[in-house]
């Protein structure tokens, strides 16, 4: 099939690669110039595993090009897909400026039948708006429909889930349009479920919702379990063990972040309160995952007295690992919490320093070649982010490398007993302190 996709990011360029590898011929368009010289050039201007692999070996077959005329991209596809970002206003509430402008530049070229499909996350009853919008600018009689088909896949690892789907949502209000985006889909054999438009919109929201509120949960239960003298993780496991809970998404950790989640919650928040359904639950789910940072930091005072020219090593900048992405990462926000009060940080990251180099707090930090520089002469280690390589590190010649030894394992990463063997301190989340044995 014929396919564009409007909007060259992250979701967008991972769909489309997606795409084009199972045959279909797929033009992405993106408005910044510089972005799709880039991609031209075979390069892709994010860290995902194995997309720029797939982009170069569809561009080569053909299957996949780029552009910066919508019109090229109207005319091209049967299908059009938004993928656009929806960023957050202020208030929480989801900026659909970009949304807006698309569907009006489609309607400017729109000549004939074509499916418009939403892509990017947005809040219920945005497919109505974008018909009205595409009736109200387009040239009377041109048929189209909408239809939205939110995206699940995750940072790191885009690309199978992506081609291997849990579950494809469909929301269309005509047969004709349901069916065409059925055959974008087959080539994937994943299951599909067909609903109306404001449906499969809401089934976006709720999902991230939901996960944000299993992490809320388990992070409610490390406080509880920090009190009491038990393991969070024994007990995570002993919770999703039932099929009915699950055991995914029950890792305590410094709590969620990323370019999605925080603002998700945020925009269903306001996407409820202006429907007058308050869905007060989830502002509980915000509150544990501030507290749970705020808490962690507490413990970091409490351990040194004052924090003020200690120096502290951080594993981890990125918002989780197999990413490069330090959009509202925990680990930078605990980062300037350090730096504000006056520590010396030193951090390392495997693949997220080049952006994290990029945000104001940069200058107030030095970025290490390792994970063992990093920990030079440190008085504590904080481990942000769980990167697998952070398992391999030698504990004796991480503990020969600080100067004080104490362990502050904001992602459960570290064994405690192997840790307390080499000498450390160990602080991990929901697990109690333990002594050092050595
Ligand atoms: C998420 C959704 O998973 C995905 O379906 C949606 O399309 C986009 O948002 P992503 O933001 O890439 O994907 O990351 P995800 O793997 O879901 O992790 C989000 C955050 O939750 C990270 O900061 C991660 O560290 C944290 N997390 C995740 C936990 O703290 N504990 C867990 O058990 C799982």
């Amino acid at each position: 099939m014929k396919l564009t996709i409007i909007g060259s990011g992250y979701v967008g360029l991972t769909t489309g690669a997606c795409f084009a590898e199972v045959g279909h011929h797929v033009v992405c368009v993106d408005n910044d110039p510089k972005k799709v010289e880039t991609l031209l050039a075979g390069q892709i201007p994010i860290y995902e595993p194995g997309l720029e692999a797939l982009v170069k070996k569809n561009v080569a077959a053909r299957r996949l090009r780029f552009t910066t005329s919508t019109e090229e991209g109207v005319n091209h596809g049967e299908v059009l897909f938004i993928a656009v970002p929806t960023p957050p206003q202020p208030d929480g509430s989801v900026d659909l400026s970009f949304i807006e402008k698309v569907a009006r530049e489609i309607a400017q070229f729109l000549e004939s039948y074509r499916v418009i499909v939403d892509k990017s996350t947005v809040p219920v009853k945005t497919g109505e708006r974008v018909a009205q919008t595409i009736r109200r600018y387009g040239k009377p009689g041109v048929e189209f429909d909408v239809v939205s088909n939110p995206e699940f896949l995750r940072e790191g690892s885009a690309v199978p889930d992506l081609m291997k789907p849990d579950r494809i949502v469909i929301g269309g209000n005509t047969d004709r349009s349901i069916a065409l985006v059925q055959k974008v889909y087959e080539p994937f054999a994943a299951p599909v479920l067909v609903t109306d438009i404001n449906s499969a919109e809401l089934i976006k929201h709720a999902a991230n919702s939901f996960l944000a509120l299993k992490i809320s949960y388990v992070n409610a239960l490390s406080e509880i379990c920090e009190a009491s003298g038990a393991d969070v993780l024994k007990v995570a496991e002993g919770i999703g063990a039932d099929k009915r809970i699950g055991r995914e998404f029950l890792k305590a950790g410094l709590g969620y972040g990323g370019s999605c989640f925080p603002k998700d919650i945020a925009a269903f928040i306001a996407i409820a309160d202006q429907l007058g359904t308050p869905f007060t639950l989830l502002k509980e789910v915000q509150r544990i995952n501030q507290h749970q940072l705020d808490r962690f930091i507490a413990s970091i005072r409490e351990a040194f007295w004052v924090l003020k020219d200690k120096k502290i090593a951080v594993w981890g900048l990125a918002f989780k690992p197999n990413t490069d992405d330090v959009r509202s990462s925990v680990a930078i926000t605990l980062v300037e919490k350090l730096v504000a009060e006056g520590a010396i940080v030193s951090a390392y990251d495997p693949k997220a320093m080049e952006k994290a180099k990029a945000l104001p707090v940069a200058s107030s930090i030095t970025f290490a070649a390792s994970p063992l520089e990093a920990a030079q002469g440190a008085e504590a280690l904080i481990i942000a982010t769980e990167w697998p390589e952070f398992t391999s590190v030698d504990l004796a010649e991480l503990r020969a490398a600080m100067l004080a030894p104490i362990i502050f394992d904001g992602r459960n990463l570290i064994d405690p007993t192997a840790a307390a063997d080499f000498g450390f301190q160990y602080r991990g989340i929901g697990r109690g302190v333990v002594e050092t044995r050595a």
